[in-house]
């Protein structure tokens, strides 16, 4: 990948401060951020987020996706719902990069509760640093979506 990728995040009110600090990371390293919130910190719902972040990419406005709630589970599963998403929860940098390079995933999900923000700066770090690898992966990814 060439140009740099817009990315868009979004969370529920679980992640909030994980969520604005990964932004303020992305963009430091001179990606693009797209921060779609929410902003303030009432009770809200993931499935909402998750869906609102994966439409996002989709539409090709974004080329991936950062998403958070408290365990990264629900939003993950709720973004999974919208066809042509691959998105899958990291706790570890190991299973970040492999998304990517194995799975060709268009959004990562993390667990603000479960991770602390340097090991989830690292976690973006090594997702956004890591490329689709093609080749037996891509037969692979295509039966997903098949
Ligand atoms: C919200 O309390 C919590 O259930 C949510 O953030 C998430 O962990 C669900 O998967």
């Amino acid at each position: 990948m060439t140009a740099k990728p817009r990315i868009v995040l979004s969370s529920d009110h679980s992640a909030i401060e994980l969520r604005q600090a990964i932004a303020a990371h992305i963009t430091e390293r001179g990606w693009e951020a797209v921060d779609i919130g929410p902003m303030t910190p009432e009770s809200t719902h993931y499935p909402e987020h998750g869906k609102a972040a994966a439409q996002r990419v989709v539409s090709g406005d974004c080329q991936l996706g950062i998403i958070l709630c408290g365990t990264g589970q629900g939003i993950m599963m709720a973004a999974n719902k919208v066809p042509g998403i691959r998105c899958g929860v990291c706790m570890d940098t190991f299973s970040a990069r492999m998304i990517r390079q194995h799975n060709d995933a268009n959004i990562l999900s993390i667990g603000a509760r479960v991770v602390g923000e340097g090991l989830a700066l690292d976690i973006v770090d090594a997702y956004l640093d890591a490329e689709f690898e093609g080749g037996r992966h891509a037969t692979r990814v295509a039966m997903i979506e098949d």
